[in-house]
């Protein structure tokens, strides 16, 4: 009796400090289960729009920023984590206005709040970090992050670059709007994705507010900061804002009025543009050797190429409205975007799509190349490598000259429709693919998009 009481009395007096465990909470997972990056994003909650408050200093690269995140607990949770890199320090969090207990391991931030969130209930994270932050080395070997350039920042997320700039629910499989106030020195600019609500100056600063009010991945955001000349102009129905580079200005004059025509083009054969703007940032990044799909501003580390502003702006349908599921699917981006730079090659005149399929197609059956099944490029190192790219373009072609022009281009259309805003897989394509067509396509998208080796024809 007496022991059992002791036992008790034990178990009551450790209530206080695990009351989340007491009431039936559980800690949501540290990651959204993703293969290649097990750590990226987390459980248990379902982040629905960030405000983000950044004050940024390009010459000593000190960023402070406050983080308020608006998500919805998906179970009764205990404890839940956020991505941000170890260098930025965490001064301060709170859940709906409460201070929250937090500890670091690696690149999550593990808040525990004051009481249990049950599951189903909408809260407010507030977190107030600084630092100087930095990008991430991928495992293809390429920078990704908050990447400085000579006069502010060149900032591109895919895949994992989120987490070096501000706290959130990184996988690409939780969405959410975004409110960004950015504060830099008045010399500066400072850009990020949707529609620019207001810019104002007091003191040498300027804070620009932007709103991007479609649902975004964390991958597609940027706050891209520097010497830039901002336009921002109508141009055929589109709200058309661009950032330039005054180093890149004569290479980029007409920048803005090429946007219409592509976003015209590829409407006609995919579906309306899905978002309230458009344009894009020519930024001086000789060093970063990617272009990158922004959410309606893609961003350019030179003046793009006919076929790279097509590339990117074909994104805002595949890959940035219809997102993949996992990293493993990037095909369903990067194979789209390549087949839309080809048919818009094939519109002004520089080349056949046939003559696009062919020169991927000659390479010879013992080549390298077709070692990688389109739809599995392994690892998080082979993500941007041309099979997923261009062989990926090529299953897109063997697909159509299968189904015909009209069953492919409904596909299409009805893919960019039926997950607008939201995320799907390869085996959904598959799926459509075969409804739309009424065919049987397994063996074509086996051959194609799941075994090693070059197709037959
Ligand atoms: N998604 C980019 C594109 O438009 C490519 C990309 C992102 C990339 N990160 C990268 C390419 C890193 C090479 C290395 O195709
Ligand atoms: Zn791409």
């Amino acid at each position: 009796m007496k022991r059992l009481l002791a036992l008790a009395a034990a178990a009551f007096i450790s209530l206080p400090l695990t009351p989340a465990v007491a009431l039936g909470g559980s800690p949501g997972a540290p990651g959204a289960g993703d293969p290649y990056f097990p750590d990226q994003g987390n459980g248990g909650y379902d982040a629905g729009h960030y405000d983000l408050a950044l004050d940024y200093d390009p010459s000593s690269n000190v960023l402070t920023g406050v983080a308020a995140v608006t998500a919805r607990a998906t179970q009764a949770l205990s404890r839940f984590d956020l991505d941000l890199v170890a260098t930025l320090s965490v001064r301060s969090v709170t859940v709906d206005g409460r201070a929250a207990a937090f500890t670091r391991s690696g690149s999550e931030l593990i808040v525990t709040p004051a009481a249990t969130l049950a599951s189903g209930r909408t809260f407010s994270v507030v977190v107030r970090y600084d630092g100087r932050p930095t990008y991430v080395l991928d495992p293809d070997g390429s920078r990704d992050g908050w990447i400085r350039t000579g006069d502010g920042v060149f900032n591109a997320n895919e895949p994992q670059g989120a987490m070096t700039w501000y706290p959130g629910n990184h996988h690409m499989t939780d969405k959410a709007t975004y409110r960004f106030a950015v504060t830099v020195p008045s010399t500066r600019v400072a850009v990020a994705n949707g529609d620019l609500v207001s810019r104002t100056t007091a003191g040498g600063r300027t804070t620009y507010v932007w709103d991007a009010r479609e649902p975004m991945a964390s991958y597609l955001a940027t706050v891209t900061i520097g010497k830039f000349r901002l336009t921002d102009t109508r141009v055929g129905g589109y709200r058309v804002i661009t950032a330039v580079d005054p180093k890149l200005a004569d290479k980029a004059t007409d920048f803005a009025e090429r946007h219409a025509p592509v976003l015209d083009y590829f409407s006609s054969l995919f579906g309306p543009y899905p978002f309230s703007s458009t344009g894009g940032i020519v930024d001086h990044a000789p060093n970063v050797g990617y272009a990158l799909e922004t959410q309606t501003r893609p961003i350019y580390p030179v003046a793009p190429s006919d076929s790279l502003l097509a590339h990117e702006l074909a994104h805002q349908w595949f890959g940035d409205s219809v997102t993949p599921t996992l990293w493993r699917d990037i095909w369903l981006n990067e194979g789209f975007a390549t087949y839309a730079e080809w048919l818009w090659l094939e519109k002004i005149g520089s080349r056949t799509v046939q003559t696009s399929f062919d020169g991927v197609y000659a390479k010879p059956a013992d080549d390298e190349f077709w070692q990688t099944p389109t739809a599995d490029p392994g690892d998080a190192a082979g993500l941007f490598h041309d099979p997923v790219y261009d062989r990926g373009a090529a299953t897109l072609h063997v697909l159509r000259r299968t189904v015909g022009d009209e069953a492919f281009f409904t596909i299409l259309r009805t893919w960019a429709s039926e997950h607008r805003y939201g995320n799907a897989d390869t085996a959904a394509f598959v799926a459509l693919a075969e409804r739309v067509s009424g065919k049987r396509l397994g063996p074509l998208f086996d051959a194609w998009l799941f075994q090693p080796g070059k197709p037959a024809l």
